[in-house]
This record gives structure tokens, C-alpha cells and sequence, in this order.
């Protein structure tokens, strides 16, 4: 449980954050006392989900980003750090999912999520990290998935994608570690999210089922998880995946 106003006076930058997770994690931090940059390419929902976290607009700030432009991604980076100085902490939580078989992906489809889920966050967090090497302090949250440590049918791009982010979470911990800044990723199972809920009744019934924990998680509990490794007390913690996933990968 994060003590209240643990983070206060800092400043992160969470990906994603129209709904879902993202959405959850941007309130986590809220909670625990940052500022947060809220970053979606949907301009819409994101700017409502910021209003219902903090009504008065003063700690969460929506952006519009595509992740899938790095020009972009450098434009709003420059645009927030000139208001409200460098991240501190950086969750990079936004993907594309690709559900489909081998024998339909297309090479556009797979660029696609690669550029979102690999790509973005590898140029991001150099960004970032820029600033938080010269500050001698900075968290990295990367949210990956159990589909980047277990094999499921449907799962190729994406699940490589989310190999390829906790491979990545390693370099940057190894680069990183001397100069403060810690580099983790979360590898959850089903979360209870909007993406999740589309599959049906008996879809969701069939997952459950193969969780021990005989459930799947809420968004909230990731996001705690998040801003744990995002304080004060984690900075002996890098380079870590994080199992959140009841049970469904022991290891
Ligand atoms: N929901 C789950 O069961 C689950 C399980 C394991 C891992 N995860 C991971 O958790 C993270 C969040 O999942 P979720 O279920 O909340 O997803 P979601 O699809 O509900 O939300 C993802 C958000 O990212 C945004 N986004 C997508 N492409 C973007 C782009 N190009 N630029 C900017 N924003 C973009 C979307 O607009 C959306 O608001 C993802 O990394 C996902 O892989 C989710």
C-alpha cells in the first residue's frame, strides 16, 4: 500500500492512459501525490478520463500522442518537460493487440505492433532517461503481458512484443543502474479492462478457469504494483519482471 503523498513533487509520464490500465495506473499515481502526463492517442477518452481523476486539471494532464510517431513523441515530451520540468517516472503502458493466427498476419499488421509496444518505448524511455541520468534518480515501468512468457495460439506479434519490451527492461536496468534509475516491467495475466470484458461470457469463463486464483485481476491491483515500483522504497529493485497473474505462470 503506497503511504499517501509518497510521490509528491514528481512528475510521471503514463502511456496509454485513455481507459484500462493505463487509466487505472494514471489514478494510482494521483493518489499517491504526482503529477501525471497523460498520454493517448485518443484524444477524447483521455481527456475525460483525466477530468473524472482530478476535476480541477491541476496534477493529471491529458496529451495527445500517436506512440506510432516518433516526431510526435518527441513534440509532446519537449511540450510537457518546458511546463513541468523532467519525468521522474515513466510507465509505459500503452499496446496494440493482434489477435490472429500465424497464417494471417500481415507484415503492416506486425510493424504495427511493434512500433506501438517495442518501438515507442525504446525511443521514449531514452528520451526520458536523459533527463532522469542527469538527475541521479528515475523509475521505468514497463507493462508487459504473460503472453511474452507463455506460448498461446493468436499470441506471435504480440507476444514478441512483449518479449521484446522485458528483454529491453533488462538493458536499460543494466545501463541505467549507476546513475539511480530503475528499470522494471510487469507481466500481468487478464485484467479486468474494457479490451477484456469484449470477449463474452464463455470466453471469460474459459480464462478464469485457468487461473488458480479461480479469477482475473482487477486493474487497481496492477497499478499499486506500479506505483510500488515507482517510490521510494523500490530503488533496490531493477531489471525485475513482475508475475501478477494468480497463479497461471509459477516459476
Ligand atoms: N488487459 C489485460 O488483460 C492485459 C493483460 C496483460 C497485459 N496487458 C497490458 O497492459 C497494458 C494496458 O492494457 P489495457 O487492457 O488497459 O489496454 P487497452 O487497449 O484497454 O488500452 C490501451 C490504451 O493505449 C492507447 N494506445 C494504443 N495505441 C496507441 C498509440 N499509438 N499512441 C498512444 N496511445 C495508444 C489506447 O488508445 C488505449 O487507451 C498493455 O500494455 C497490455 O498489453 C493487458
Amino acid at each position: 500500500m503506497a503511504c499517501i503523498d509518497e510521490l509528491a513533487g514528481r512528475t510521471a509520464l503514463v502511456t496509454g492512459s485513455a481507459q484500462g490500465l493505463g487509466a487505472a495506473v494514471a489514478q494510482a499515481l494521483h493518489n499517491a501525490g504526482a503529477r501525471v502526463l497523460a498520454w493517448d492517442v485518443d484524444e477524447e477518452r483521455n481527456h475525460a478520463t483525466a477530468t473524472r481523476i482530478d476535476p480541477g486539471g491541476v496534477r493529471v494532464v491529458p496529451v495527445c500522442v500517436d506512440l506510432a510517431d516518433l516526431d510526435a513523441v518527441d513534440r509532446a515530451y519537449r511540450w510537457g518537460r518546458e511546463r513541468f520540468g523532467p519525468v521522474d517516472i515513466l510507465v509505459n503502458n500503452a499496446a496494440r493487440a493482434l489477435p490472429k493466427l500465424l497464417w494471417e498476419t500481415t507484415p503492416a499488421e506486425w510493424d504495427q505492433v511493434f512500433e506501438v509496444n517495442v518501438r515507442a518505448a525504446f525511443f521514449l524511455t531514452r528520451t526520458v532517461a536523459v533527463d532522469m541520468r542527469a538527475g541521479g534518480w528515475g523509475r521505468v515501468v514497463n507493462m508487459a503481458s504473460l503472453a511474452g512468457q507463455m506460448a498461446r495460439p493468436t499470441g506471435a506479434a504480440y507476444g514478441a512484443s512483449k518479449a521484446a519490451l522485458i528483454a529491453l527492461t533488462r538493458v536499460f536496468a543494466a545501463e541505467l543502474a549507476p546513475y539511480g534509475v530503475t528499470v522494471n516491467t510487469i507481466a500481468p495475466a487478464m485484467v479486468d479492462t474494457p479490451m477484456v470484458r469484449e470477449i463474452g461470457k464463455e470466453a471469460w469463463a474459459g480464462l478464469t478457469a485457468q487461473v488458480p486464483v479461480g479469477r482475473i485481476a482487477a486493474p487497481e491491483e496492477v497499478a499499486r504494483l506500479a506505483v510500488h515500483l515507482a517510490g521510494p522504497d523500490a530503488g533496490f529493485i531493477t531489471g525485475a519482471t513482475y508475475d501478477i497473474n494468480g497463479g497461471a505462470l509459477m516459476r
